[in-house]
């Protein structure tokens, strides 16, 4: 049995226990951070890639946007396709932000590499993490770390081990309120050896349900289909995939570049808020504490955002020894996290195809979706939601800094 000692022990090695793991480094704030997975799972697992400016912006002020500049592609806006319309939305004129496409496995591939750089403590293939102590003031965390049974004492334990982690489970169940709604698709993902069929990422709506086109390099194309939220892979050989994403978003004109399938998934669609996003000690950040549904792509960047606004939070803690802004971190997150579950379910509603729908649901979308692309106020409102800035506007409300 071995004994460590850290400021912060941080569970997970996903976006937002990195992205943390980076801003408390900077901070010159100790932390050890510990992974389940092996590095090779964790830099592979295909996830979203679409990094609001802001989340970009975070990457490369603290120093790890350099391959992000190089290989990361900036959207000014994208194209919306219903009925054989096609239609472009820019979020750069419309709210002066532009979006990123970069894959979230890229993400998490440059924060290890920093870290490890520097020399700072990322332990992978850990076993058996039990969080103890947590309303105290010297909460640990024990785990098999390299085969040997170890307890690392610290002074806070930010849970970032995602939706199946073991940190929210640690809560008692009397102390957290679940927030939960499942909906009912799931959507088909493809990464494709295939150059995209355009510059800009495709959001296709169609009787058959919503379709996606987006990318990750000039000969790399990411493409989502709704299905039902049952179905197999096997039901879904390549022909059929590409028949329908060629229905859904091509619409009767031109045609999708195709090419070999290298990695196909399905994922259930589903919105989750766990509250209050601490207890004691421990502070839980990214999917830990929330999942949206993928439509609007705002995981990985309300990740990001929980990480900055609890290492800016530890770090005004171990300046001043004032305890306000990490009281307030579970309030100032959730403010985000709701503003974007919130569009995230919009978005979601709007583009896609509900089973039980007639043609007055179809009717009654059509004319939202004629909103959107006939009004700018309207237009407005979608892309500060849809470029994230409508969650800095609440975070910085009344100038109380999200309190
Ligand atoms: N102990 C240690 N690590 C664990 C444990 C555990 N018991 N359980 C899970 N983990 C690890 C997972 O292997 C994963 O690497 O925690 C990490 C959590 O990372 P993510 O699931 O990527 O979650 P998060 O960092 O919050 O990022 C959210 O990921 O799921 C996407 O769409 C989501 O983009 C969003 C982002
Ligand atoms: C992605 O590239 O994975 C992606 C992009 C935009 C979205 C959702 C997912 O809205």
């Amino acid at each position: 049995m071995r004994l460590l000692r850290t400021r912060v022990v941080i569970v997970g090695a996903g976006p937002a226990g990195l992205v943390l793991a980076h801003l408390l480094r900077l901070e010159g704030i100790d932390s050890i951070v510990l992974e389940l997975r092996d590095r090779e799972y964790v830099e592979r697992r295909v996830r979203a890639g679409l990094l609001e400016q802001s989340t970009a912006d975070l990457l490369r002020t603290t120093g790890v946007g350099a391959r992000l500049d190089r290989e990361g592609q900036v959207h000014e806006g994208f194209e919306l396709r219903f009925g054989g319309e096609r239609h472009r939305i820019s979020t750069a004129e419309l709210c002066g932000r532009s979006v990123c496409v970069y894959g979230q496995q890229e993400v998490v591939k440059d924060l290890i590499r920093a870290r490890l750089e520097a020399e700072a403590p990322l332990h992978f293939g850990v076993d058996d993490i039990v969080l103890d102590g947590l309303t105290g003031d010297a909460p640990t965390v024990s785990c098999t770390l390299d085969g040997v049974r170890t307890t690392i004492r610290a002074d806070f334990v930010a849970g970032c081990d995602g939706f199946h982690g073991v940190a929210r489970r640690s809560v008692p169940r009397s102390e957290l309120s679940v927030f939960e709604k499942t909906y009912p698709f799931a959507w088909l993902g493809i990464l494709a050896a295939a150059p995209p069929a355009g510059e800009e990422l495709i959001y296709g709506v169609h009787d058959h349900g919503f379709a996606l086109h987006s990318m990750r390099s000039s000969q790399i194309s990411r493409l989502y289909l709704q299905v039902d939220p049952d179905e197999r892979l096997e039901a879904w050989p390549d022909d059929r995939v590409w028949a329908e994403l060629n229905d859904r978003l091509c619409q009767g004109r031109g045609k999708l570049n195709e090419g070999p399938v290298l990695e196909r998934s399905i994922t259930a669609m589903r919105g989750f808020v766990a509250e209050p996003m601490q207890y004691g000690r421990l502070f839980l950040a990214g999917d830990a504490a929330h999942i949206v549904p993928p439509t609007a792509a705002k995981g990985l960047n309300l990740a990001v955002a929980d990480a900055r606004i609890l290492a800016e939070a530890l770090a005004s803690w171990y300046t001043t020894g004032n305890r306000e802004s990490l009281d307030h971190y579970s309030r100032t997150s959730l403010r985000g996290v709701w503003q974007a579950q919130e569009f995230s379910a919009w978005m979601t509603w709007l583009l896609h195809r509900y089973p039980g729908d007639g043609p007055f649901e179809s009717r009654l979308r059509r004319a939202r979706l004629r909103q959107l692309v006939d009004s700018e106020a309207f237009a407005t409102s979608f892309a500060e939601h849809y470029a994230g800035v409508s969650r800095e506007f609440a975070r910085t409300a009344a100038g109380d800094g999200g309190r």
